[in-house]
């Protein structure tokens, strides 16, 4: 059985973790392939609400096993706090989650390095979620990163103190204050609990897995304008967050990918900073962010909102090879009467119906198609059929538009409030 792939189409937060939890009672493996505590995965049901960062969204089932990928850079200190909070509400965590050997390590200097390279930037900087990720990440690639699998052995503590050294320069060559000795404490107690857990070479267990007709579900974070590749560089995250990502960051090879879903909302959203074609400025933007309750989910952030933007949707399924799309949050938008969707650019003058590779710096004028608004509460439709026939001409247009059909459509918040129309897998 292949591998199916889960990631976000657009600048992150689309819904994620909702999906991974509705469909892990037809799945055996979840994992996590890339990112690490920037994420944050939002599940509702059963009137709890919770919000998972590094844990995959699968946890709170009964059967699934949950793995966190050689991919994902992990924060000890983050991730035992999560794991604690998953404690007292009684998952059965150390039975169910395993991690990579080859995950890094996001150390205390990490945080500190995200802070000064950001406050160096000034008005330039990224927007970073300051959780240490591109700094982990490059010292990943950079080949000095510490992993899971240090963490026992004898010599871990001088390859923590040698990385440290290096990172003291660095801080220093930033004219940077920090106080280390206030941070080191709980991250090496945190290391301690992290030793608690399982820890295995992940990539066989997966592929065994695939063999022996387990069915796994590759969860991805961020979303695909954030790539490091193909979003709006230097406005991005330092992970490979397109369905390529699933093979690098599980060890899974590209003929073992079966379904790509791709998760995208109704409209569009980005938290920190870069380009955003179809931003609203108005009303109707805080309408959006008032209704969706587009607040970042770990920094609490308002997220920039605007129109959906079809030639970055196509873009991301194009490098993603989506096969089945899955539309959340159309309730958010039912007060609206009339609902533009972005069609093609001007771009110096010319049209153009994909995301140039100058995005941040050329002025994009979106060209918009206005649809009729549907003006009604969704929230409580679960018969497929009684949506009104106004959001079904919006869905039918983004389907003809982005020739992929969408499978799902997600009308709030709580796992009940999702509606099949014809997903392939499983469901
Ligand atoms: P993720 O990072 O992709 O998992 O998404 P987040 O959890 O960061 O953000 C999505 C937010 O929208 C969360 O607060 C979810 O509870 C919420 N949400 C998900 N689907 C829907 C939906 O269909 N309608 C509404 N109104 N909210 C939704
Ligand atoms: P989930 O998985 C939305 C954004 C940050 C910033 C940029 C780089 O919940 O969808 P980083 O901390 O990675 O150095 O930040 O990427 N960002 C996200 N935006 N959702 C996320 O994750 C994000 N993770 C990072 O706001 O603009
Ligand atoms: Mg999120």
């Amino acid at each position: 059985m292949k591998a199916d792939v889960l990631l976000g189409l657009q600048w992150g937060d689309e819904g994620k973790g909702k999906i991974v939890d509705v469909l892990t009672p037809k799945y055996d493996i979840i994992a996590r392939f890339q990112g690490g505590p920037n994420a944050g995965h939002t599940l509702e049901f059963n009137g709890i609400k919770h919000v998972l960062r590094t844990i995959p969204s699968g946890i709170f089932h009964e059967k699934a096993v949950n793995i966190i990928g050689n991919g994902v850079v992990i924060d000890p200190v983050v991730l035992i706090a999560e794991i604690e909070a998953l404690i007292k509400m009684g998952v059965d965590v150390k039975a169910k989650l395993l991690f990579s050997k080859k995950a890094h390590l996001i150390l205390p200097t990490h945080r500190l390095l995200d802070a000064a390279s950001e406050t160096a930037k000034g008005k330039e900087k990224i927007g970073s979620t300051l959780k240490g990720i591109g700094p982990t990440y490059m010292d990943k690639t950079g080949r000095n990163g510490i992993r899971i699998g240090d963490i026992s052995a004898a010599n871990f503590k001088t390859k923590y103190d040698s990385l440290v050294e290096k990172h003291k320069h660095i801080l220093h060559q930033f004219n940077y204050e920090y106080n280390l000795s206030e941070m080191e404490p709980e991250w090496f107690k945190a290391i301690e609990e992290l030793k608690k857990y399982q820890h295995i070479e992940s990539e066989h267990y997966i592929n065994d897995a695939i063999k022996n007709g387990k069915a796994v579900l590759c969860e991805g974070a961020q979303g695909s304008l954030l790539d490091i590749d193909f979003g709006s560089y230097p406005f991005v995250t330092s992970s490979n967050t397109i369905c390529a990502g699933a093979c690098t960051g599980l060890g899974l090879a590209p003929n073992n990918i079966g379904s790509v879903y791709g998760i995208f909302k109704a409209y569009c959203t980005r938290v920190g900073s870069g380009p955003f074609p179809t931003e609203l400025h108005d009303t109707i933007g805080d309408n959006i962010r008032n209704n969706g309750r587009e607040f970042g989910s770990v920094t609490g952030r308002p997220r920039r909102c605007g129109w959906l933007d079809l030639p970055a949707l196509k873009y991301a399924v194009m490098i993603n090879g989506v096969t089945e799309l899955m539309m959340m949050k159309a309730d958010v938008l039912s007060e609206l009467d009339t609902i533009k969707i972005c069609t093609h650019y001007i771009v110096d003058g010319k049209k153009l119906d994909y995301l140039p590779y100058d995005v941040v710096t050329k002025e994009i004028a979106p060209v918009y198609t206005e649809l009729k608004g549907w003006k009604s509460d969704l929230t409580k439709i679960n018969v497929l059929t009684d949506l009104p026939k106004e959001l079904f001409t919006y869905i039918e247009f983004i389907e003809k538009e982005v020739k992929t059909p969408i499978s799902l459509v997600s009308v709030g918040p709580d796992r009940t409030q999702t509606l099949i129309r014809h997903l392939k897998a499983v469901v």
